[in-house]
């Protein structure tokens, strides 16, 4: 037997997934419950609510994952799951059925960083080029990694306060939009023009840090100021101007670190990701530059178990199993 099918299990916010991969490239089945529906109304995830919606959806969607693939357990070779970062309660859903099944079914058992996994969201159907600039944007990360080979992480940079998918959230509460925001705005800055002139946190020269709190308390002020003086801007424009200010530093800056680095290939991973100004925005930006540039597709950069079992399977073939003592950790390390 030649093929390797991982099967993977996400469970570190509000999506509860359940997938499975062929030799860490081939999707055979990718089940995703979202629970955004009922976090709305509380204008953000709720963890508590988060983990009695997993501890629902689990054996369903494992179910469903098994439907979509066609196979029986027989040909899984081992269980990926997310062991953190992320909410705890939300993660132990997870980790514990992991563990039960991997137990009752004999299975090789596997802890995978969540963000190892959005980064392994780029590998499907293609190849990675080390070394590797990957630039992680998400509702609980912005980070610039390197990697000189597969499970290789060196950071090399990071927000030093808000995570760049919390600073749309955030913009996007302030403008009565739903929750998660981040699409919302990405929607809304396509109707709008670059009216304001938002701040850019560059940082130290050389630094490839990130901070967004400064330009989320720009907008928040903006905002406030303009409605004292009795005028209202457009929140289209609001939210244009809010993410070319995001979306400058973001390209910026990964564009300097690949020079810096001299990099094989560039791949963005996380929510974040899925914006269609910041994939343009690179998109160009790489273009001609002989340096390949790798976005996942839209149902990649979210949440999934596919991007866990991806990893997972990376982590198998270099031998690493985890034992019965794997458990949730919040503050997971990359
Ligand atoms: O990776 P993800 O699903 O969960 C985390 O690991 O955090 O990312 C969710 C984040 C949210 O903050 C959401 O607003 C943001 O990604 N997001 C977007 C877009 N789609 C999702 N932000 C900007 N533009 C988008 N199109
Ligand atoms: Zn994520």
């Amino acid at each position: 037997k030649n093929d390797t099918y991982i099967l993977g299990i996400e469970t570190s916010c509000d999506e509860t997934a359940v997938a499975i991969v062929k030799n860490g490239k081939e999707m055979v089945a990718n089940a995703v419950a979202s629970q955004i529906d009922s976090h709305k109304r509380f204008g953000g995830v709720v963890p508590e609510v988060a983990s009695r919606h997993h501890v629902e959806q689990i054996t369903c969607v494992l179910e469903e994952a098994f439907l979509q693939a066609n196979m029986t357990w027989e040909q899984i070779d081992a269980i990926a799951v997310t062991e953190g970062p992320g909410l705890v309660g939300a993660l132990l859903i997870g980790v514990n059925t992991a563990k039960a099944l991997a137990f009752a079914k004999q299975k090789p058992l596997i802890g995978v960083h969540h963000i190892a996994g959005h980064i392994y969201a780029n590998r499907f159907d293609r190849e990675f080029a080390f070394p590797l600039l990957a630039l992680i944007v998400s509702g609980g990360h912005t980070e610039l990694v390197l990697m000189n080979d597969h499970g290789s992480y060196t950071l090399i940079g990071e927000t030093r306060d808000d995570a760049a998918g919390e600073a749309y959230d955030k913009v996007a509460r302030t403008l009565d939009l739903p929750y998660p925001g981040g699409p919302q705005i990405d929607q809304l800055a396509t109707e709008g023009a670059e009216t304001i002139n938002f701040p850019r946190a560059w940082l130290e020269d050389d630094s490839f840090d990130f901070s967004f709190s400064g330009l989320k308390s720009s907008v928040i002020n903006t905002i406030h100021n303009a409605s004292q003086r009795g005028e209202s801007l457009k929140k289209e424009d609001i939210a244009a101007s809010f993410q070319a200010s995001v979306v400058d530093v973001l390209t910026t800056k990964t564009w300097k670190a690949a020079q810096a680095y001299n990099v094989q290939q560039v791949i963005v991973a996380g929510g974040v990701a899925a914006n269609q100004g910041l994939r343009q925005a690179l998109e160009e930006k790489f273009q001609n530059s002989g340096m390949p540039l790798l976005i996942p597709p839209l149902k990649l950069c979210t949440d999934n178990a596919a991007m866990i079992a991806a990893a997972g399977f990376v982590s198998y073939e270099q031998g690493n199993r985890a034992g019965w003592d794997l458990n949730a950790n919040p503050s997971l390390i990359l």
